[in-house]
């Protein structure tokens, strides 16, 4: 392992022990040893901080296993995407946890939706004139087409519900009509919707009615492509409340600002600053966050937050720990916000300085500082401090925000995983992908890197995840021409060339314009890092091409589906 830096110098230190009294000795030998069992646990974190990290999901239970079961260092963590809230929520149908009224959505379009649209348009309307005139007025607007054309999406995307389809508009030449509409897919968790508007070609039949002949691919119906919420007149057609359609398309990750500094007097502050856990891998950075304002929510506090976010090598293409990262790349800010009540670091302090600057000595904001992690949370409950400030400043790992949420406090705090949602600049890419492969996918997952090197702990790995074995294995499982979604940490490209010969292969970097520099997401993440264009980082690769994989029909998972060897190593399964 090559970083051996800064981090494991501490275990360099505990060798030097001197004869002295038997208990001291005891006393320092019994230090020693948990020193050493923490360092380990440091080089662990480092050590699984070795390039291409796995695209390997883990829920959060799993999580509180690796961290709360530390102590016998024996654990090897992947450097996985952690499963944040949206994937959590109880059932994919529900709105999870209570939504601002802006999200009360109109429910899917359904055959029964469309059955009873028919019925009240075959009260209201005259008939459609003669065949010969049916062909000459197709006319978009009319409610007819659009009902066609939920009919068919209905049947050729049976995993996608769909919402708040608007009214056509005419496509490029007659006979086309662009439609626009909002969608799920359905085995997604989160209550998101993301927006598709396709092109279609509609004939009449001999009967007069509208029939789809063709329909185009993804975002192919550019003629409806925004511009939808404002008018869209007509009868079957849900006109949405323009805020809606914001919250939808549009994202609001602005930082809020506290407004007077009467308002700022007025709160109460629970504010952490930088430990430990800083330039840490995102799981354990996201652990410890979530312990911070899972403290803030059970002492009724706003948490003060630093959005600037610092990534461990094992993520950064550079192979260095990057500062400077903003939480809005890789998480739902927008979300945030509105379940819990945070505020910026940078606004806090600002607002802090200024309210200490206007007011003599004795009106000063009132502060508790909070030096180790063993105040516990439940001391601090009657503590009236307008901040309460705890500071890590302790070596590590007692320097550990997450260290707040152990032992007794565990009981009454609860880490609020339904406030972390994946952002949805990402989301959007894993959109694009899937809808460009219609939906229709099967995906197979290939773990190598580091793993198939280690021969020791797996043994079969690397044989078992060889293009010819993939081939092999992956007959029996996938039809043959499908479009195979790859998942992988294998950074050579042409490594999976065999499955050509079989399948419509498909990598992450087939999509690379998505985050290049001509696209939404760079000019978006661009905006946020003050205009200098952000680096399309492991993490959001991993993010991506796990989220992909998850929305494959068929999913070939590299343990147990292709080799027998276990996840974590020899003899652990
Ligand atoms: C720690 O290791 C011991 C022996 O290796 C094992 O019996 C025990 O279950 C482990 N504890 C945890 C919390 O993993
Ligand atoms: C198209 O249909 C809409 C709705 O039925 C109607 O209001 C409109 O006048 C029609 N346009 C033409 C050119 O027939
Ligand atoms: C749509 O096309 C039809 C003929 O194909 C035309 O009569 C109508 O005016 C067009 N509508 C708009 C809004 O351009
Ligand atoms: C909507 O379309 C009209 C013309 O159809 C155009 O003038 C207007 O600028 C568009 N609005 C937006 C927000 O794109
Ligand atoms: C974005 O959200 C903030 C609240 O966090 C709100 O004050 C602001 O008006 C919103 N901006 C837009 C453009 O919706
Ligand atoms: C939280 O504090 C606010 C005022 O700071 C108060 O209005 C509210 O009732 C408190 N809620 C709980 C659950 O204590
Ligand atoms: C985008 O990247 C390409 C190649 O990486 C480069 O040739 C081009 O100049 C870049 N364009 C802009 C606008 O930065
Ligand atoms: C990105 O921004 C540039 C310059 O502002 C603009 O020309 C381009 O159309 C934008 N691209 C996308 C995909 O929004
Ligand atoms: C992969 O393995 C799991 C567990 O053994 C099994 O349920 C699943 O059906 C397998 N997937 C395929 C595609 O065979």
């Amino acid at each position: 392992m090559k970083d051996s830096n800064s981090n494991t110098s501490s275990s360099s230190n505990i060798t030097r022990t001197e004869p002295l009294g038997q208990n001291i000795i005891k006393l320092i030998s019994n230090l020693c040893f948990s020193v050493f069992v923490f360092s380990v646990l440091i080089f662990t974190v480092i050590a699984i901080t070795y390039q291409p990290p796995d695209p390997w999901l883990q829920s959060s239970p799993a999580l509180t296993n690796l961290f709360t079961q530390s102590q016998n260092a024996t654990f090897r963590i992947d450097s996985s995407i952690i499963k944040t809230g949206e994937d959590l929520s109880p059932s994919p149908q529900e709105p999870p946890l209570p939504l601002p009224p802006a999200t009360v959505s109109t429910p899917a379009v359904t055959e029964a939706v469309i059955e009873k649209a028919e019925e009240r348009i075959a009260n209201s309307t005259p008939p459609l004139p003669s065949p010969t005139a049916c062909v000459e007025t197709l006319n978009c607007s009319d409610p007819r087409v659009l009902l066609a054309v939920q009919r068919f999406n209905l049947r050729a995307f049976k995993s996608i519900a769909f919402f708040d389809y608007q009214t056509p508009v005419n496509g490029s030449v007659a006979g086309e009509c662009d439609v626009a509409w909002r969608f799920r897919n359905k085995r997604e968790k989160s209550w998101r919707k993301y927006r598709d508007f396709r092109r279609f070609r509609i004939s009449v039949t001999d009967e007069c009615k509208y029939k789809v002949v063709h329909a185009g691919g993804w975002h192919s119906g550019s003629n409806a492509r925004r511009n939808m919420t404002r008018t869209s007149g007509g009868k079957g057609v849900k006109t949405l409340p323009p805020r809606v359609s914001n919250r939808d398309d549009e994202i609001n990750d602005t930082i809020p600002t506290l407004g007077s500094e009467s308002n700022f007097r007025n709160g109460k502050y629970l504010y952490y600053s930088r430990g430990g856990d800083y330039c840490k891998g995102m799981n354990h950075h996201m652990w410890s966050f979530l312990c911070g304002l899972g403290e803030a929510m059970y002492l009724n506090r706003t948490f003060v937050m630093d959005l600037s976010v610092c990534l461990a090598a094992t993520y950064n293409p550079s192979n260095k720990d990057e500062e400077g990262k903003d939480f809005r790349y890789y998480f739902d800010f927008e979300h945030l916000k509105e379940v819990a009540s945070i505020v910026e670091e940078g606004e806090f302090l600002r607002d802090w300085k200024k309210w200490d600057k206007t007011h003599v000595k004795k009106k000063k904001v009132p502060v508790r500082k909070v030096v180790t992690h063993k105040v516990t949370p439940m001391q601090l409950k009657k503590d009236k401090s307008t901040i309460i400030w705890r500071q890590f400043d302790a070596p590590e790992p007692e320097n550990y925000w997450y260290r707040v949420c152990e032992g007794e406090a565990a009981k009454y705090i609860q880490r609020p995983w339904h406030a972390l949602w994946k952002s949805k600049r990402l989301m959007n890419i894993v959109t694009e992908i899937s809808g460009r492969l219609d939906w229709d996918f099967d995906a197979v997952h290939v773990v190598r890197g580091e793993k198939a090197q280690n021969k020791e702990l797996w043994p079969h790995l690397d044989y078992d995840t060889s293009p010819e074995a993939l081939l092999e294995k992956l007959k029996g499982m996938v039809q043959p021409w499908r479009n195979l979604y790859i998942a992988t940490n294998e950074p050579y490209y042409n490594y999976f060339d065999k499955l050509r010969s079989n399948y419509k292969v498909h990598l992450l970097d087939d999509y690379k314009e998505l985050w290049g520099n001509t696209s939404e997401w760079y000019n978006e993440t661009t905006l946020l890092n003050n205009g200098k264009p952000v680096e399309f980082d492991g993490y959001m690769r991993v993010a991506v091409d796990t989220e992909v994989f998850y929305r494959g029909k068929t999913r070939v998972e590299t343990f147990y589906n292709l080799t027998k060897d276990c996840k974590d190593g020899i003899n652990t399964c």
